[in-house]
Parts: C-alpha cells; structure tokens; sequence
C-alpha cells in the first residue's frame, strides 16, 4: 500500500452537553510524512483522544480538514469512509476495543478479511508470533491480561500495513520489557512500510524516539 501523508488544517473540535460548550481542539495543524512518527502529549482531558478519532475519520469535527493522501475525509459519507479507512488506517485505542466473541487470533484476522484465506491467517498468526502471543492463540479477550489485550490490539492494527497508525496510549498497560519490544515492532513498521505512525504518549523517552513532538494545551499545539 503506496502512502504518502498525512495533513491537518485549521482543525475545530466542541463539545456540547446541554447549554453547555467546551472547545476542545481550537486550532490544530500538522503534517506527518510517510515513514515519519509524531507524539502527541498533554494533559489528561486535553483532547489527545478526541483528535486521535478525529484522525481516524471516527469522530466529526466542526471546521478545518484531516487529508489522508490529499483526501479530504472529514466530508466523505460513511461507505466512502469506511473501506478507505481499513485499507490506509490502523488504530490502536486506548481501550483497545477488541470483539468479545472473536479469539485473540480472530481478532488479529479481522482487518484481513477481503484477503485470500490462506494469506489472510498467514500474516495475523504471524502478528501474534511477533507481539509474543503465538501461545494465546485461542483465548478470547476475558481471557487475557491486560497487556495482552494491547498487545492483541497493536497485532490487529498492524496486521494489513496500513499507511497511517494511529495509536492511544499503546505502551501504557505493558512492563518495559515488552513495551520496549512492542513499541520497536511499530517504529520498525513506520520505517520499513513507509508508514506515518502518530503515538498519543505520557511517556517522555518513548516520545523522544519520534521524529516530532506535539504537545497539546488549550486546544492547540503549544
Ligand atoms: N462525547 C463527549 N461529550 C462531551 N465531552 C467530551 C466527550 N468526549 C470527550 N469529552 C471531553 O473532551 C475533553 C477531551 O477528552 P479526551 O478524551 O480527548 O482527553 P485526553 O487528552 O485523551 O485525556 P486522557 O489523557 O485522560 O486520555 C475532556 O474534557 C472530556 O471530558
Ligand atoms: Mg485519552
């Protein structure tokens, strides 16, 4: 999969409960080459989660633009959307999201599913293998820790080479260890498949290994 960049402009983003309003992107810009990666750091609520998703073309925003490869997509209808986001996106959610129903490998087999069958279950066994899974094959996701599960969840993000991964917290549940390990697993895929790779981080040293650094404060990057 060809992927060249990702662009945001002007980007807005409110909330409304009631009478009430909060502005929680204000004015937002970026651009993320392929093969890049970027951390987005800021305080808890200041709205890493709401741009991520926005990012993803998961979440509406109030004016501005997010072009994955030049496309707008903030004004594409949903069966536009959709196909495109699982051909170019791979995300990792904060929580994680996995189908409770579908074992870890299933769920790893998921964003495969137009793929030929033998393909399809070559490349998602191989994801559990590389995110140190390859003995959890058949537990469903009450059956794994924690980490497991983010694991699982970055295995499933990965498996389709997506051009754009965007990623919530993606270190946060594991030890060092195999955080060290798996974050290595995203940063080699952002430089060997030429993908841009936007982390949303507390963590200052993982932060320090990506080409930018944004960090997020009254809606904007300060
Ligand atoms: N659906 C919603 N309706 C109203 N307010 C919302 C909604 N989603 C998020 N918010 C508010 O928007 C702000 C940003 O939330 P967001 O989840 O993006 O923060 P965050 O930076 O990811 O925080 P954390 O580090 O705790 O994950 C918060 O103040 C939150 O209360
Ligand atoms: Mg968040």
């Amino acid at each position: 999969m060809s992927w060249k960049n990702l662009k945001v402009r002007t980007l807005q983003k409110k909330f409304r409960q009631g009478n009430n309003e909060i502005t929680v992107l204000k004015n937002i810009d970026l651009d993320l080459d392929a093969g890049k990666s970027a951390a987005i750091l800021g305080k808890s609520g200041s709205g890493k989660t709401t741009l991520l998703s926005i990012l993803a073309g998961l979440e509406p925003a109030d004016a501005g633009s997010v072009l994955w490869d030049d496309t707008e997509i903030l004004r594409l209808s949903e069966d536009k959307l959709n196909p495109l986001r699982s051909r170019k996106v791979g995300i990792v959610f904060q929580q994680f999201h996995l189908i409770p129903y579908l074992t870890a490998l299933e769920n790893i087999e998921l964003p495969t599913l137009w793929e030929s069958g033998g393909e399809r279950k070559a490349s998602a066994r191989e994801w559990l293998e590389r995110v140190g899974l390859g003995d959890r094959a058949d537990h469903f996701p009450n059956q794994l820790s924690g980490g497991e599960k983010q694991r699982v969840a970055i295995a499933r993000a990965l498996v389709n080479r997506p051009g754009l991964v965007l990623a919530d917290e993606p270190s946060g549940n594991l030890d060092e260890e195999t955080g060290t390990r798996v974050m290595d697993l995203l940063f080699e895929q952002c430089v060997k498949s030429g993908s841009s790779l936007v982390l949303v981080t507390h963590d200052q040293d993982l932060a320090r290994r990506c080409d930018h650094v944004w960090w997020l404060e009254h809606g904007q990057f300060r």
